[in-house]
């Protein structure tokens, strides 16, 4: 069970405002590179692909075949249809796949809806083939620095929902009993749109995102309220100016 339901409004919500654009991802299409070394022969399992939004830039960016393993329909709808994306119905702990089958894993934003973590490994371990890298996406990071986590600074009550989260340290405790060890933990950064932009789809937002969904009517009305000040002190650079975020890219082999 994911911490929140992927419904069809979740899903329409998600794809609407959570997907950062292809120029806003360029450091994370260097830091795969740099640690999937990628080419058109590999297969790369996208587990808990949401809306396919990665799927669709790694196909792009690195001309290989992705296996999009997504559990909720709604968000495998959205997922695009096309040559070099499979879709798959299934979850980090039952992927439909056989046994040695992959070249790499990715996981983003997923990892703190996976029930059973050590589950996840083995399973992980069992389609990838020896040497291949899991790569997670995650806000490790956020635990001890939310600062530069969007959207804390201005609804930093998200820091609850995000204080649940699995640390870098327990993933790779979980996966270490599969056999994975750590290879990399780097802050990747993304570019985001700016806080006008944000405020106008604030409420769409909340719908797609854990954190936010967490909050209470009275936190997330002070924190759309701090926004708006903000986007008033900024002026004319509140809706030039794109906002960078800092997630974390845990490298597990
Ligand atoms: C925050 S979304 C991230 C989507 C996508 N990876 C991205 O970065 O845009 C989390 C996704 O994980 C999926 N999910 C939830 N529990 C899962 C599990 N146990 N295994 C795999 N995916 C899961 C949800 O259905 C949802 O699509």
């Amino acid at each position: 069970m994911a911490r929140i339901s992927y419904d069809d409004q979740t899903a329409a919500a998600y794809k609407a405002v959570r997907e950062v654009s292809r120029e806003g991802l360029e450091a994370w299409r260097q830091a795969v590179r740099r640690h999937l070394g990628p080419s058109p022969d590999m297969i790369l399992v996208d587990i808990g692909a949401g809306t396919g939004a990665f799927a669709a830039a790694f196909s792009d960016w690195f001309g290989l075949s992705v296996v999009a393993v997504e559990p909720s329909a709604a968000m495998r709808a959205q997922i695009p249809r096309r040559t070099g994306i499979r879709v798959l119905e299934g979850d980090a702990s039952t992927l439909p796949m056989p046994d040695d089958s992959a070249d790499g894993v990715w996981l983003s934003l997923v990892i703190h809806h996976i029930p059973d973590l050590e589950a996840a490994a083995r399973e992980i371990r069992r389609v990838l083939r020896s040497g291949a890298p899991v790569l997670i996406r995650s806000g490790f990071r956020a635990r001890d620095d939310m600062s530069q986590t969007f959207p804390w600074e201005f609804f930093p009550e998200t820091a609850r929902s995000v204080s649940t989260f699995p640390s870098a340290e327990q993933v790779c405790q979980s996966f270490a009993a599969a056999a994975f060890r750590r290879d990399a933990l780097e802050p990747v950064p993304e570019t985001l749109i700016s806080i006008a932009e944000f405020l106008d789809e604030a409420d769409t937002y909340r719908r797609a995102d854990t954190n936010m969904r967490g909050l209470t009517e009275e936190e997330f009305r002070r924190g759309k309220e701090q926004l708006r000040r903000a986007v008033q002190d900024a002026g004319q650079a509140a809706r030039t100016r794109p906002r960078t975020n800092w997630l974390d890219l845990l490298v597990l082999r």
